[in-house]
């Protein structure tokens, strides 16, 4: 089994990766970036969707939502979120190596280092792949991760993080010469002692737009944040958008 498809990770972990201000920050990534931005009635794919926390404010803009996550109990959070915030949105379960509908949608997201799960780098090509697929032409990806120059920058630094209770202490180590990434988390509440380990692929800008050209996206872009800032030495994330021609 991959790291990725324990679901004890992903809702042993949920109040550290998902906590209530993320909901609240992806309403106002959603009602000011214009890398998100959507018109009524835009076709939206988020591969990786997690517990709704882009759909909610997708589909609150009318755009017709589909959110595909490999874990159910994520699915489960979502369809909770959806009908809290009454808004509707299709849900589906499937691995993201797999999932092509094609050209079915203006725009496809991969959101908050989503991408570069798989050891095998066929298997990440395969999601930009059949994110392409999925696409219409002029349709755009979007895929937001932690990029390499940006994380070289505070990497080597253990972080500790109140939460619930608790506080959870976050150990990173670069593998592989700088191609992947291990992030150790030990959350200490009380006398429960939690623990798990992440790992991803570590893009630099010029690699991850390499791939969007492989798989055939022209006009790919690079931004360093949401409000479309440049991927340079004051860019917080690595944001790639590519459209399918
Ligand atoms: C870091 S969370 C991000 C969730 C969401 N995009 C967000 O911004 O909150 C990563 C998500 O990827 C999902 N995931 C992991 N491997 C997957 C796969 N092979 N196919 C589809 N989803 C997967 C997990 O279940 C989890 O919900």
């Amino acid at each position: 089994m991959g790291w990725y498809e324990d679901d004890d990770l992903w809702v042993g972990f949920a109040e550290v990766m998902f906590p209530p201000r993320r909901a609240a920050e992806a309403e106002r990534l959603v009602a000011t970036s214009p890398l998100l931005e959507v018109a009524p009635g835009d076709r939206v794919l988020d591969l990786a969707c997690g517990p709704a926390t882009h759909i909610v404010p997708l589909a609150r803009r009318g755009a017709v939502v589909t959110g595909v996550d490999l874990s159910e109990a994520m699915l489960a959070r979502a369809r909770v979120a959806c009908t809290a915030a009454e808004v509707e949105a299709r849900l589906v379960r499937a691995d993201m190596r797999e999932h092509v509908e094609r050209a079915a949608y203006d725009l496809v997201i991969n959101m908050y280092t989503s991408f570069g799960y798989f050891t095998d780098p066929g298997e990440n090509l395969a999601v930009l792949r059949n994110a392409h697929a999925s696409l219409v032409p002029g349709g755009r990806l979007l895929v937001d991760v932690m990029g390499k120059e940006v994380f070289a920058g505070w990497v080597g630094r253990p972080q500790a993080v109140d939460v619930g209770g608790g506080t959870v202490f976050m150990r990173d180590t670069v593998l592989d010469d700088w191609t992947r990434l291990r992030s150790d988390w030990t959350w200490v509440r009380g006398d429960e002692v939690r623990r798990t380990s992440l790992y991803s692929t570590l893009y630099s800008a010029a690699e991850l737009r390499a791939l969007f050209e492989e798989v055939g996206f022209t006009d790919v872009e690079c931004f360093g944040d949401f409000d479309c800032s440049p991927y340079d030495n004051h860019a917080r994330r690595l944001i790639v958008r590519g459209t399918r021609a």
